[in-house]
């Protein structure tokens, strides 16, 4: 056997291997009374908008598609979810204090609008995850109005 061939092989058997080494996935069933659109009222299809381009990170239920599967994608999702759910959880929202809460919703207007989210690399492969202009300017609203609601509880 050529030195290209054992390399090959080597190469080869570290990508079989790993396959079966797999982070636990971002699934819970549990009912999640605390979820953002629990207690702050919004337009269906706004709630259908966040939670396509936004859940999968900032939730505690990520839609893993086929390729997620994977290795490594299924890591580097990981990476993200565990990163994006710590520093917002939309599903933990309502145990936010009201100062808190008002404060991601400002940082979530200001991502938007900047474009810096969802991640690039993100919306790359998951193409259907890309915000337009429109969609970008309900969120922006949306985060608004829902920090007005917030506000009069700031202590
Ligand atoms: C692929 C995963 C992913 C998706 C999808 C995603 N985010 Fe994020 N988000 C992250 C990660 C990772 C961070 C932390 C690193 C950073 O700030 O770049 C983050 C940070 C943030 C922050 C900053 C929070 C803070 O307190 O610093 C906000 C706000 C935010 N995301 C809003 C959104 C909104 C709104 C959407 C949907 C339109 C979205 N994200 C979609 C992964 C994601």
């Amino acid at each position: 056997m050529s030195r290209t061939q054992k390399i090959l092989i080597g190469v080869l058997a570290i990508i079989i291997l790993i396959q079966f080494i797999r982070p636990a996935k971002n699934i819970s069933v549990a009912a999640t009374p605390n979820d953002i659109f629990e207690h702050y009222q919004a337009p269906d299809t706004l709630k259908q908008l966040i939670k396509t381009a936004c859940y999968d990170c900032h939730s505690n239920n990520t839609v893993y598609p086929w390729y997620s599967n994977i290795q490594p994608v299924a890591w580097w999702l990981n990476d993200h979810v565990e990163e994006g759910k710590s520093k917002l959880n939309f599903s933990e929202f309502a145990t936010y204090t009201a100062k808190k809460g008002d404060h991601k919703l400002e940082e979530v207007m200001e991502e938007v609008k900047e474009g810096n989210m969802p991640l690039k690399s993100y919306t790359l492969i998951h193409t259907k995850t890309k915000l337009n202009t429109s969609q970008r300017e309900a969120i922006v609203q949306w985060a608004m109005q829902t920090r007005k609601q917030i506000q009069p509880n700031i202590q």
